[in-house]
C-alpha cells in the first residue's frame, strides 16, 4: 500500500468518525403523542386558549403528534341544528374552533387527527353534578384514557401528554422543560382559583384524597423544585419508553380495593408500579379550571373570567392565536354603571397600567387611567407653590415619621380625581389604584352592592362613600346596616378601591385637607368620624362624610406591603426631612 493511498483511508476512515460523531451530537428530540379529550360542550369558552397554549409552546411541531377526543352531537353537523340549547350552540362552537385551528396546523405537527364521540344530547342532560360524576361518566373516560395509551404505544411515541381541555399554559417551554426533567411522571404545577390544583400531597390507604402540610409551601411556591407526589392529574407526561409504563391502567377493575375513578386508579397503578409522580412548580406553568361543582355554563363563563384575571396577578397572560381571536367574545366594555371609573396610575409604572389595562378587558370595564401626581417629583417648592400643610402632631402610627412625599402624591393624585369628578358633575364614580385584585365574580358583585346602595339611600338617607376594598385598623367588630352587603365601616386604611357621590367629593375637598394634610388612609376615616385619634379629628370640625363599605369586599390589594414583590409607591419614597416644614419639629428619630 502506497502513502497516498494510506492518507487517503486515513482520511475516509476520519471523516466517517467525524461525521458519525456530529450525528450522534445531533439527536432529534423524543416525540409527543399529545392527547386532548374535549367535553361536548362545557370547555367551548377556554379552549381557544388551551389550542393556543399548545400551538405556543417551543416543541418541535414535527416531533408531535395531536391526537383530539371530542363528545359531537350529530345534529350539529346539520344546518338548522336547535340553537336554543346552549349544549348544541357550544358543541357548534367548540366543533368550529377545533376545525380553525386545525386548519391552520396541521402542516406544521407530525399529524393532528380528531377522534369523535358521537352523543346523543339526551343522554348528557344537564345534570346536577352527583349524577354528572356517574359511572358512565367514568367508565367513558377509562376508555377513553384506555385507547390513548395503547395508541401511543402503537404508534411508537416516546411520551404521552395527556391534557385536559381546561387547561391553559402560559409558559413556552413548559413541554420541553417537562421532557428534560427525564421524569417518568410528571406534571406542572397549574394554578387554579382556590387551593385547588392538578396534584396531591396526601394520599390516605384508600386512595382518596389527603389533607397534608405539604401541598401548600408547592403552590404558594415557597418552595420550588420537582416533588414527588401521589398524584398528578390534568396535564401529565408520561415517559412510555419505561417499561413499567406499560403496566399503568386507568381501569380501576384491574387492580385491589381501588375506587373507580380514573386518575385514582392510575396513581395507585403507579404506585404499584414502583413509578414515582411528580409536580414542578419551578416556573408559572399555567392555570387550571377549578374542579367542576354543577353543570352551569353561566359559572363556568365566569371561573373563567376569574382564572384570567387570577393569571394577570403574576403577569401572565392567556395566549390567543390570531387565528380564534375571532371566535372568542369579547365582552362589550361599560362603566359598570356609573358615570365614570377612574384608575389612578403612575406614568413611571407603565407594567401596571398594562395588567389593569388586561383586567379590564377581560372584566369589561370601559376604565379611565388618570395620571397620578409622583411623589418623586414632589419637593419643597412645590408644596410651597401649592399651599400645602401638614397637620400638626402628625406622624404615621407604625412608622412613627412623617409624611413621605409618595403618600403627598396619593393624596394629590385621589384629591385631583376628586375635583375632576365636579367639574364633570359625575354624580357617582368608582375611583381604583392600579395594583387591585379583582375578588371572584366581581361584575354580578358590584351589580349587587349597586342595587343595595340604591336600597339603603330609601331607608337610611345618601352615601358619599361606599369602600370597595379596605384594612380594617380595630379589632372591635363593626356593625351591619340593614341591607345585605353593606356595612358601616369603623377605622380603616386604604384607598385602593371606593365608590364616591358628588356630594362625597365636596365634603371631602370642602374639609380643606390640603392646609393639614394626612395621609388619605388617615383622612378618610377622620372625615366619616371613625378615627380613634381625636388629635388629629379635632382640625376637621366637619365630618360629615357618610361612608359604607362593601361586606365582604370586592377588591384587595395584588401585593401586601412586606411581600416581596411588593413595590409601594407610598410607603418607600423618601420620606420628607425637611424640618421646616413641618409645624413642629417632633421627628427626632430621623
Ligand atoms: C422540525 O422542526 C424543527 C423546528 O422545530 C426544524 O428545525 C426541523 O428542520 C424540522 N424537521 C423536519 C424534518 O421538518
Ligand atoms: C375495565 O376492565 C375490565 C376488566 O378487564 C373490563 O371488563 C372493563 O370493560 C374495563 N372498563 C373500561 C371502561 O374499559
Ligand atoms: C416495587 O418495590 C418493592 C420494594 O422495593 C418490590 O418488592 C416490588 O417487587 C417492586 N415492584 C415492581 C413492580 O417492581
Ligand atoms: C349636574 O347633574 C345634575 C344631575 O345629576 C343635573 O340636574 C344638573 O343640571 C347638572 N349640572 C350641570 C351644571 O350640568
Ligand atoms: C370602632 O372601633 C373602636 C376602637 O378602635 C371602638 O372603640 C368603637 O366602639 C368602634 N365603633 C363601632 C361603631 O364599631
Amino acid at each position: 500500500m502506497g502513502k497516498l493511498q494510506f492518507l487517503v483511508i486515513i482520511i475516509l476512515v476520519s471523516s466517517i468518525l467525524i461525521s458519525s460523531i456530529s450525528c450522534a451530537l445531533f439527536k432529534l428530540k423524543p416525540t409527543i403523542e399529545l392527547v386532548l379529550s374535549i367535553h361536548a360542550y362545557s370547555k367551548a369558552k377556554i379552549l381557544p386558549y388551551t389550542l393556543s397554549s399548545i400551538e405556543n409552546q417551543d416543541y418541535p411541531k414535527n416531533r408531535t403528534r395531536v391526537t383530539i377526543y371530542l363528545d359531537l352531537y350529530p345534529d350539529v353537523l346539520e344546518a338548522n341544528f336547535n340553537r336554543q340549547d346552549p349544549r348544541y350552540e357550544r358543541n357548534w362552537l367548540t366543533l368550529k374552533i377545533l376545525k380553525t385551528w386545525i386548519r391552520v396546523n396541521q402542516p406544521f405537527y407530525h399529524d393532528i387527527s380528531v377522534n369523535y364521540n358521537y352523543l346523543d344530547p339526551l343522554d348528557e342532560p344537564l345534570v346536577d353534578l352527583d349524577e354528572y360524576w356517574n359511572p358512565n361518566r367514568f367508565n367513558k373516560i377509562i376508555k377513553l384514557k384506555t385507547i390513548a395509551f395503547s395508541q401511543a404505544r402503537l404508534d411508537w411515541a416516546d411520551y404521552l401528554l395527556l391534557m385536559d381541555s381546561d387547561v391553559a399554559l402560559v409558559n413556552e417551554e413548559t413541554l420541553s422543560h417537562l421532557v428534560d426533567s427525564e421524569k417518568s411522571l410528571i406534571a406542572p404545577m397549574l394554578y387554579s382559583l382556590g387551593t385547588y390544583s392538578n396534584y396531591w400531597a396526601g394520599m390516605n390507604e384508600k386512595g382518596y384524597y389527603l389533607r397534608t402540610n405539604d401541598y401548600m409551601p408547592i403552590l404558594d411556591r415557597t418552595k420550588l423544585g420537582i416533588f414527588q407526589v401521589p398524584m398528578i392529574h390534568s396535564c401529565i407526561l408520561i415517559d412510555m419508553r419505561i417499561s413499567a409504563s406499560h403496566q399503568l391502567t386507568f381501569n380501576a377493575t384491574h387492580l385491589n380495593n381501588c375506587p373507580y375513578d380514573d386518575i385514582i386508579a392510575f396513581a395507585l397503578s403507579a404506585k404499584s408500579q414502583n413509578l414515582s409522580m411528580y409536580i414542578d412548580n419551578q416556573e408559572i406553568w399555567g392555570y387550571l379550571m377549578p374542579s367542576v361543582e354543577s353543570m352551569d355554563l353561566n359559572r363556568f363563563d365566569q371561573e373563567l373570567i376569574d382564572l384570567q384575571l387570577e393569571a394577570t396577578i403574576e403577569g401572565a397572560f392567556f395566549p390567543l392565536s390570531k387565528e380564534l381571536i375571532h371566535l372568542v367574545d369579547t365582552p362589550i366594555k361599560d362603566k359598570l354603571g356609573v358615570d365614570q371609573v377612574y384608575i389612578i396610575n403612575l406614568e413611571r409604572r407603565p407594567e401596571r397600567k398594562e395588567s389593569m389595562a388586561k383586567r379590564m378587558n377581560i372584566l369589561g370595564i370601559d376604565a379611565t387611567f388618570w395620571k397620578a401626581v409622583d411623589g418623586k417629583l414632589i419637593n419643597e417648592e412645590f408644596l410651597k407653590e401649592k399651599g400645602i400643610k401638614f397637620l400638626p402632631n402628625y406622624e404615621d402610627p407604625y412608622h412613627k415619621r412623617p409624611m413621605t412625599y409618595g403618600e403627598i402624591g396619593c393624596f394629590l393624585s385621589h384629591y385631583n380625581v376628586w375635583l375632576d369628578m365636579i367639574s364633570n358633575n359625575y354624580s357617582m364614580v368608582v375611583i381604583l389604584e392600579d395594583d387591585v385584585r379583582f375578588e371572584r365574580s366581581f361584575r354580578p358583585r358590584f351589580n349587587l352592592l349597586l342595587e343595595a346602595i340604591k336600597t339603603y339611600e330609601k331607608s337610611f338617607g345618601p352615601a358619599d362613600l361606599i369602600y370597595l376594598g379596605r384594612k380594617i385598623q380595630t379589632d372591635e367588630s363593626e356593625s351591619r346596616t340593614a341591607i345585605n352587603g353593606l356595612i358601616l365601616p369603623n377605622y380603616s386604611y386604604w384607598t385602593i378601591g371606593y365608590v364616591l357621590t358628588k356630594l362625597g367629593a365636596q365634603r371631602l375637598i370642602d374639609s380643606k385637607p390640603l392646609e393639614k394634610l394626612l395621609p388619605i388612609d388617615e383622612y378618610l376615616p377622620i372625615m366619616f368620624d371613625k378615627h380613634p385619634n381625636s388629635d388629629w379629628s379635632k382640625y376637621y370640625p366637619n365630618r360629615n362624610l357618610r361612608a359604607l363599605s362593601a361586606s365582604p369586599l370586592l377588591i384587595s390589594p395584588t401585593h401586601y406591603v412586606g411581600d416581596e414583590q411588593y413595590i409601594s409607591d407610598t410607603e418607600d419614597s423618601k420620606q420628607i426631612i425637611d424640618a421646616a416644614f413641618h409645624p413642629k419639629n417632633h421627628h427626632q428619630e430621623l
